[in-house]
């Protein structure tokens, strides 16, 4: 350390006690020695929706959130401002990434059995991280203003319609409109860049002071450590320092999923920006195919094979309550996936339902 960095360090140490801070939460600071490279995947959340700030930030530059004019300054931004297809393709394909990265962490913690007690909250907090990032997803899929996100978002928004009584008053309420237009797009806007934000930052904060309050769950994998219970805190005396071993796995997972990302960014940005996106909307001319992303596929059959949207939309909402309540339904103690047989066989065939609904969602 150089000495005016050291000086620094002396500097706060004194006022805020930085070195005891970091000894504390980062040198003897011990995750399970049976960790494995599941428990990276929220770390990678982190950097994921760190970058989307960053080049969402970038964008709000030149983007105007005008009908007339919010497809050509994504024009703009992609061909005249310099990097600025960087900054679009970056931030189109990391909201892929995020919702896949999303999925995963969210597997790998019912796979373990991680969101049983005492980790009620922290599995609900993530409950909630995930609803807003796939109303973000949502949300920015209108501000481009093309031919893809002007009948997606009125495909989207005609679904709330088909709730008995208050349907109408839904769609209105999400439109601001009969129809999508210049009000729908400013109040998606409004949530996009600053409510949806703001709240995702908020619950990210409880999660992440959950998780080291709690301390990280034992894997019911490998050999396992010990745990020592300090109050509500699961400390592991025999496991392997935060700070520098598991950062340092850490980095390893983070750096691999960043040279994905700016691999898919850089060389087939098509792969999650497909032609219809480049057509700017047109309320006149109906495209022939409109499908959602693929990761509103799922729902969006749902409504088309059930015998009216209403049940569809109530099959949804059944199954979303099932998994934000999966803590107080499945209580438990065991959390070893081949200990659980009902679990195991209901976790292999809701995935295989989900992807088959996908899939033919895709093809239908
Ligand atoms: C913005 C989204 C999210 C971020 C940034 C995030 C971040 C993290 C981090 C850093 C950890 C600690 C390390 C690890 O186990 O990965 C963690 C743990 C956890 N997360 Fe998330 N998470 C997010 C979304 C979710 C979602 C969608 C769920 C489930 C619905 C969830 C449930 C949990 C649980 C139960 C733990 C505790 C795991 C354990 O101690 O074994 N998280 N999260």
């Amino acid at each position: 350390m150089t000495t005016l960095a050291r000086k620094a360090v002396d500097w706060l140490d004194e006022r805020v006690g930085i070195r005891e801070a970091f000894r504390e939460n980062a040198t003897e600071y011990r995750v399970p020695r049976n960790i494995n490279v599941f428990y990276s995947l929220g770390t990678v959340l982190l950097v994921l929706f760190g970058l989307q700030f960053l080049t969402g930030i970038l964008l709000l530059a030149h983007y105007v959130p005008h009908p007339d004019q919010a497809f050509d300054s994504v024009k703009r931004i992609v061909n005249e401002v310099p990097y600025g297809w960087l900054a679009r393709n970056l931030h189109a394909v990391g909201s892929n990434l995020a919702i896949v990265v999303l999925l995963l962490h969210m597997l790998s913690v019912i796979f373990m059995g991680s969101y049983k007690k005492p980790r009620e909250l922290t599995w609900l907090s993530g409950f909630i991280l995930f609803n807003l990032g796939l109303a973000l997803c949502l949300t920015g899929y209108l501000l481009p203003w093309s031919q893809l996100s002007f009948w997606a978002t009125t495909v989207s928004t005609e679904a709330a319609g088909s709730v008995p009584v208050i349907g109408e008053y839904l769609v209105r309420i999400a439109r601001g409109a009969p129809t999508v237009g210049g009000a729908t797009l400013g109040r998606f806007f409004a949530l996009h860049v600053v409510v949806l934000p703001l709240g995702l930052l908020a619950i990210i904060g409880a999660h992440l002071m959950l998780v080291r309050r709690i301390g990280i769950s034992r894997p019911p994998f490998g050999k396992p450590g010990e745990v020592v219970k300090k109050g509500v805190h699961e400390d592991h005396p025999d496991g392997i320092p935060f700070f520098p071993n598991y950062v340092a796995e850490e980095i390893a997972v983070v750096s691999f999923v960043l040279a994905g990302l700016f691999a898919i960014a850089v060389f087939s940005p098509e792969v999650f920006i497909p032609a219809d996106a480049l057509e700017p909307a047109d309320p006149f001319n109906t495209p022939a195919h409109i499908k959602p992303e693929w990761y509103f596929l799922w729902a969006y059959q749902t409504l088309k094979i059930m015998p009216t949207e209403f049940i569809g939309l109530a099959v949804q909402g059944a199954f979303m309550t099932f998994l934000a309540l999966l803590p107080f339904v499945d209580r438990k103690a065991e959390r070893h996936p081949f200990r659980r047989p009902l679990f195991l066989s209901l976790f292999v065939g809701i995935i295989a339902l989900f992807i088959g609904i996908s899939v033919w969602g895709h093809y239908s």
